[in-house]
């Protein structure tokens, strides 16, 4: 077997490039990963999260292998692996989770609190995540494995569904979440802030979740498009106004029942401000068009340092919050990571059963791992897609 490997690496700011990198190993440092699986991957994601880094607005170290959404098939196991055999087909969630720690048994498995000795919660290839080594790769290193992975019931059905079932991973877990987060149900109305992959994920989760009117916000034109596309009602954040006005006019209201952030902190300023950016832009306007009582999802990221941002308390993660106007209307907020895992299941069923065309919704646009750098550029321009890395070929054949 050859033990050649290639992976996307972070050179800085604004700069990715495909490098060959060492084959995975069962260990991490000097930590045995016998609980692990190495992976031959089929599919993996570039996501606005990488994106973040690339930008330079975050700390993450040049030379970092990026690539946390990562779907694969077996090679190896570990000497500790019981479930789990050469061939089998896997969904891996972004968050890496012990399955020992009280936070994983109560299905916090954003938060582990064995895996990053330097905060709860790890990712693959993540700054501040514990330094596991990313999948946009073609092989990687999954720990405890018989926990995290979702195996697919039959692989060739999955490579059938690839394009679906790859944004298992996080996005579509994350979206959906986001929404349960928010409180949506039947005959909710939803206004989901971004029309990136994650905001559109959202968007066709609140679809699923039953909800009467969901309402799409951003700035930029071909992602309200693709909004559209399925559905959504959608609001151009370039023209000035008001939000409550602009929601009154699709709804008759000028309130929402639920509200989900998947901008998080490099959010713009709505209006003739749109092109600067207003880091509290986002968590501002939920706490202004959310019904009093209601919730509010934050899948979107805020960071603890952003050495790009604009105004010294931002870089300490600071931000100009009116918090009064939340507290008075009984918000709840929820934050974090998406445990991956309380939905996979459920949403690769969903998938399965046709009941949900989430490749559609975000656009799936298959490259290979050699387009990369094209594939990040696009994405940071703008493009109305989901860029999705086929290393081996696998899904092009
Ligand atoms: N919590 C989690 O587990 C989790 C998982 C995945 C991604 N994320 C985060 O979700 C966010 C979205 O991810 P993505 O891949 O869709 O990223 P993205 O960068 O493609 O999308 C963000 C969108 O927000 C728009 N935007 C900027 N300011 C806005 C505003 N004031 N109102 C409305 N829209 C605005 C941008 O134009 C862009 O289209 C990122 O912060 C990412 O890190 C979190
Ligand atoms: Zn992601
Ligand atoms: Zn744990």
């Amino acid at each position: 077997m050859s033990t050649a490997n290639r992976g996307v690496v972070y050179k800085g700011p604004g700069k990715v490039a495909v490098e060959s990198i060492p084959f995975p190993e069962l260990a991490l440092g000097n930590r045995k990963c016998q609980h692990g699986v190495i992976l031959k991957v089929i599919t993996t994601n570039i996501c606005g999260s990488d994106q973040h880094m690339v930008r330079g607005r975050t700390t993450a170290p040049e030379g970092l292998v990026l690539g946390h959404e990562i779907t694969g098939v077996v090679l190896e196991t570990g000497r500790d692996v019981e479930f789990l055999k050469p061939g089998d087909m896997v969904s891996v969630p972004f968050n890496i989770a012990c399955g020992r720690c009280r936070n994983c048994k109560e299905g916090q498995t954003g938060i582990c609190l064995n895996v990053n000795p330097a905060r709860p919660g790890a990712a693959y290839g993540y700054v501040d995540m514990g330094g596991w080594v990313g999948g946009q790769t073609d092989y990687v290193m999954v720990p405890y494995a018989d926990f995290n992975l979702l195996k697919f019931p039959d692989a060739d059905q999955a490579m059938e569904k690839i394009q679906d079932l790859t944004l298992l991973s996080d996005i579509f877990p994350t979206g959906f979440h986001g929404c349960v987060t928010a409180g949506v149900g039947p005959g909710s109305t939803v206004y989901v802030a971004g029309a990136g992959p994650v905001g559109l994920a959202a968007a066709v989760s609140a679809q699923l979740l039953g909800a009467a009117c969901v309402i799409v916000g951003d700035m930029i034109d071909e992602r309200l498009a693709q909004a559209r596309s399925f559905g959504c009602e959608t609001i151009d954040l370039t023209q000035d106004g008001d939000m409550p006005d602009k929601i009154e006019a699709i709804t008759g209201e000028r309130e929402v029942d639920a509200f989900v952030d998947c901008v998080g902190f490099e959010a713009h300023a709505c209006g003739c401000n749109h092109g600067k950016e207003a880091p509290a832009a986002v968590l501002n306007s939920a706490m202004e068009v959310t019904r009093a009582g209601g919730q509010v999802g934050i899948p979107g990221l805020y960071v603890t340092e952003d050495p790009g941002a604009s105004d010294e308390a931002a870089k300490q993660g600071s931000l100009s919050m009116r918090f009064g106007q939340g507290w008075a209307k009984s918000h709840s907020f929820h934050t974090g990571q998406c445990p991956v895992m309380k939905y996979h299941r459920q949403l690769m069923q969903a998938i399965l059963f046709d009941k949900v065309k989430i490749a559609d919704a975000v656009n799936v646009q298959m490259i290979t791992l050699d387009d990369a750098p094209k594939g990040y550029a696009d994405f940071d321009g703008g493009a109305p897609k989901k860029f999705v890395m086929d290393p081996h070929g696998s899904v092009a054949a």
